[in-house]
């Protein structure tokens, strides 16, 4: 089989995937966007997964989805990108501006930085609910704050919420309290916070994030294969 062919099956595998767990959840065909993450996947895979039909990818680095980025400009139609990964703000011109939608915002200073950049973006802010300290993401108590500090910004405009659950739990509890957090903070009226998108939800685990409400669902794995080379 060949390399395209193989992530065309993957592609069509999670669309299946996807459908089934809308229906299963009582949610409408296409209530779910499909990122596919391409992290650490050569441009060749990006145009194999438009060639079947893919729009949105994801990328973890911001070197690499400005120089992946620079190499598909010419495809068309062309793909659209999202951030998903750890932000540094001296990073951050790379990404701001370039990103449909930067999934990872998790500080005030982040967001001053991006927000200095001048261009309109659009972004998620990375919740951390379970508390994790290794893990980035604001911690729930912190979020008004942040999303005050959103309202007040002059570029940067926020569409939800965005949640890496850890890895040796259950995470459909995690996937509940972001949703959760969501309808609390939902209620509060703030110009430019419209928390309407929960991205949540990866190769292992998307079925439990639609059930709980997932608006994107960021996969690699189940697509793409492993991201480590085969020997
Ligand atoms: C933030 C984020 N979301 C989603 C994924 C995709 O994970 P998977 O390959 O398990 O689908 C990754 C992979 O690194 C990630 O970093």
């Amino acid at each position: 089989m060949t390399r395209e062919q193989a992530i065309a099956d993957g592609l069509a595998r999670v669309r299946a995937r996807v459908a089934a767990a809308e229906q299963a959840a009582g949610r409408g065909p296409g209530s779910v966007r499909l990122l596919a993450i391409s992290k650490k996947m050569p441009p060749d895979d990006v145009r194999a997964a438009l060639a079947a039909g893919q729009r949105a990818f994801g990328e973890n680095y911001a070197q690499e989805l400005r120089d992946k980025r620079a190499a598909l400009a010419a495809e068309a139609p062309a793909p659209e990108w999202h951030f998903v990964g750890p932000l540094q703000s001296n990073k951050v011109k790379y990404v701001a501006g370039q990103a449909a939608l930067i999934h990872s915002v998790d500080s005030s200073a982040l967001l001053a930085a991006i927000d200095g950049r001048g261009a309109p973006q659009a972004c998620l802010v990375q919740v951390n609910v379970a508390g994790e300290a290794q893990k980035r993401g604001i911690a729930p108590e912190a979020l008004p704050a942040l999303l005050d500090a959103l309202a007040a910004a002059k570029n940067v405009r926020c569409e939800g919420l965005m949640l890496i659950p850890p890895f040796d739990q259950d995470p459909r509890p995690h996937f509940a309290a972001l949703r959760a957090l969501r309808d609390r903070e939902a209620r509060h009226a703030r110009p430019n916070v419209d928390l309407r998108e929960l991205s949540m939800g990866m190769s292992d685990d998307f079925e439990a994030a639609i059930a709980e409400g997932a608006t994107i669902v960021r996969v690699g794995t189940a697509i793409f294969g492993p991201r480590s080379p085969q020997p």
